[in-house]
């Protein structure tokens, strides 16, 4: 399989809806995620739900699942989002997990550089993301790497949780051109 984008070791790469359920063991390793947003862990069939809960309408093509691959082939972290969506050129992250034994060191922001990169070069030019209001540490991420609040949403039903999602954006512009 050909990576996508890297951060050192750790690659991305896309896979299939089909395969989602073999992204199970990451998600139950992040208990701590689906604590703090869902007010329980993974579901049993949470990785092969996670291509069946896009919003209605959106077509099989808009969506992608990436797995991020370290070099012993384990699977320790996620992408999931659309692109064209909500309009054409406009992509929306629906979750970045990394498994906790990774998070912490950079890793995030180096490989959402790579994700924005692979955005653009597929025409998107803004990229949205949904903030939990029970994640702060997320908020913190997200500012950092440049994106704005836009909008509160909801409060919506979140698993065992009802909260407000802030709505952020990031235009996704040209990396500097080098001379
Ligand atoms: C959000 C996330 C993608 C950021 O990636 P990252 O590589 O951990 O990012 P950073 O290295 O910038 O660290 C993020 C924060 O984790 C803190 N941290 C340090 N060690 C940590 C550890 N072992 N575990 C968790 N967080 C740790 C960092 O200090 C930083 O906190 P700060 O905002 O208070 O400064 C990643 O932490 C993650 O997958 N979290 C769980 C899922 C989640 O919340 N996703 C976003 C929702 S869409």
């Amino acid at each position: 399989m050909h990576p996508l984008f890297h951060l050192g070791d750790v690659t991305a790469h896309r896979i299939d809806d089909a395969e989602a359920e073999r992204l199970q063991p990451l998600l139950e390793r992040c208990e701590d995620f689906f604590r703090l947003c869902y007010g329980r862990p993974a579901r049993a069939d949470e990785a092969r739900q996670l291509p069946l809960e896009r919003p209605p309408g959106v077509t099989p093509e808009q969506g992608h699942l990436l797995a991020l691959v370290d070099p012993t082939g384990a699977w320790v972290g996620l992408f999931e989002g659309l692109q064209d969506f909500p309009t054409r050129g406009e992509a929306y992250l629906g979750l970045l997990l990394l498994e906790p034994g990774t998070r912490g060191r950079g890793l995030g922001a180096g490989l959402l550089a790579g994700y924005e990169d692979w955005l653009r070069a597929s025409g998107q030019q803004v990229l949205r993301v949904g903030v939990s209001e029970p994640n702060p540490a997320a908020l913190r991420f997200w500012t950092r790497e440049g994106f704005q609040a836009e909008t509160w949403v909801g409060p919506l039903t979140q698993g065992e949780l009802s909260y407000r999602v802030l709505r952020m954006r990031k235009t996704l512009t040209a990396p500097a051109a080098t001379p």
